[in-house]
Parts: C-alpha cells; sequence; structure tokens
C-alpha cells in the first residue's frame, strides 16, 4: 500500500457493488467522485449517513460528482442493509455501495488504520478531480457521523478552485466573495474577473464569486 496524497492520481481497481462491477475510473468517466469507507454493515451512524448521502444526490449531481460508499461486508449483507436504509431514513439508496469483503480497496487507500480497529474501515473520504487526482482526503473516526454539508462546501470550493483560478477563505460559503490565487498577477486580474476585486494587500485580493449570475 503507497501513502495516496493530494494531487496524486486516485488508483484504479475493479470492484463488485450493489449496482455490479465497477472498473473504478471507468465508471468515474468525466465525472468528480466521492468514495467513502463505513466501518460496517447493520450499524447506527453509517446507516444514518448513507440515508443523507442518498437525500443529497440532486446536490452532487448539480456538480457533476459521483458517489460511491464502501464497506468490508458482502453484496448479501449490503443487499439486506439497504432494505432497512431505505425504511428508516425514508429514501431509497441510489449510488453503489463496494462489498471490500477482501479489503483489496480498504488496504489500497488505507482505510483501516489498525489501532482503531484492526478489521474494520474508518470513516475515509476521497474527493477525486475529472481529472483523476486526490482532491481532499478527510478521515473521521467511526463513532463520529459526518458532515455532508461540508463536503458540498469544499467540493464547491475545490471546483472553484479547478475552474476559475480563486481560492476560499475560512468559513466561505456558495455566493460569498473569493481569493484570487496569488499566481494571478494584479494588473490581469480587471481581464479575469470583471465583476470588480479589492486589493487589500498586494498578496490578497478578492473578488465576487466568478461562477455566479
Ligand atoms: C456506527 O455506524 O454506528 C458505528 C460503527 C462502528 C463503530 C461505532 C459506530
Amino acid at each position: 500500500m503507497a501513502t495516496i496524497r493530494l494531487g496524486d492520481k486516485a488508483p484504479n481497481f475493479n470492484a463488485k457493488t450493489t449496482e455490479g462491477e465497477i472498473n473504478f475510473h471507468e465508471w468515474l468517466g468525466n465525472s468528480w467522485g466521492i468514495l467513502f469507507s463505513h466501518p460496517a454493515d447493520y450499524t447506527p451512524v453509517c446507516t444514518t449517513e448513507l440515508g443523507t448521502v442518498a437525500k443529497y444526490k440532486d446536490e452532487f449531481d448539480k456538480r457533476n460528482v459521483k458517489v460511491v460508499a464502501l464497506s468490508v461486508d458482502g453484496l448479501e449483507s449490503h443487499k439486506g442493509w439497504i432494505g432497512d436504509i431505505n425504511e428508516t431514513q425514508g429514501t431509497t439508496v441510489n449510488f453503489p455501495i463496494i462489498a471490500d469483503e477482501d479489503k483489496k480497496v480498504s488496504e489500497l487507500y488505507d482505510m483501516i488504520h489498525p489501532n482503531a480497529d484492526s478489521n474494520l474501515t474508518v470513516r475515509s473520504v476521497f474527493v477525486i478531480g475529472d481529472d483523476k487526482k486526490v482532491k481532499l482526503i478527510i478521515t473521521y473516526p467511526a463513532s463520529t457521523g459526518r458532515n455532508f454539508d461540508e463536503l458540498l462546501r469544499v467540493i464547491d470550493s475545490l471546483q472553484l478552485t479547478a475552474y476559475h483560478k480563486v481560492a476560499t477563505p475560512p468559513n466561505w460559503n456558495n455566493g460569498e466573495d473569493v481569493v484570487v490565487s496569488p499566481a494571478i498577477a494584479t494588473e490581469d486580474i480587471p481581464s479575469m474577473f470583471p465583476k470588480g476585486h479589492k486589493v487589500i494587500k498586494p498578496y490578497l485580493r478578492t473578488t465576487p464569486q466568478p461562477n455566479l449570475d
């Protein structure tokens, strides 16, 4: 297992999922992707997380993001559990769940942290860009459910950086001013950001979010 770092190409794999066999890179196609792991099927936090993700599908679609979950349980277990998720969370699971019984993908992505648990994955999140590069890695312990609003917020930031050469300040939310990349010379800002800009310091320049009408 090699360490995966930001900017690396996301390792490819073939896997069994609840929506059939996938080749990860082919399944991603031209989309962005989220690969996220769950400690185990039929557990309370995981059940509520997967229901939450199903309800966010429109938000992921808007951002051209495909989502795939993973746990080290098998396909039959996943399929039974999906029934419980749908029943208890009032939703329909609308994304594949990888059955990683042989731990091939978990080990490839370093999702098992032996000093936390020797067999189960932690709650890992990998956001992968449409260039197949790893853009974000977050790791939560099994006992803490993830904040999917934060994940959407970060994806908005990542996509602004990828497509508009801007960065986002702390606690930024969609619609608020953004920071012009330090790589852009101040004299080039007016042509690149015609909505206006402020020079607070030569290295700190802000502009209205460029991808809004
Ligand atoms: C849960 O999903 O609720 C969970 C799973 C493993 C350890 C702790 C909580």
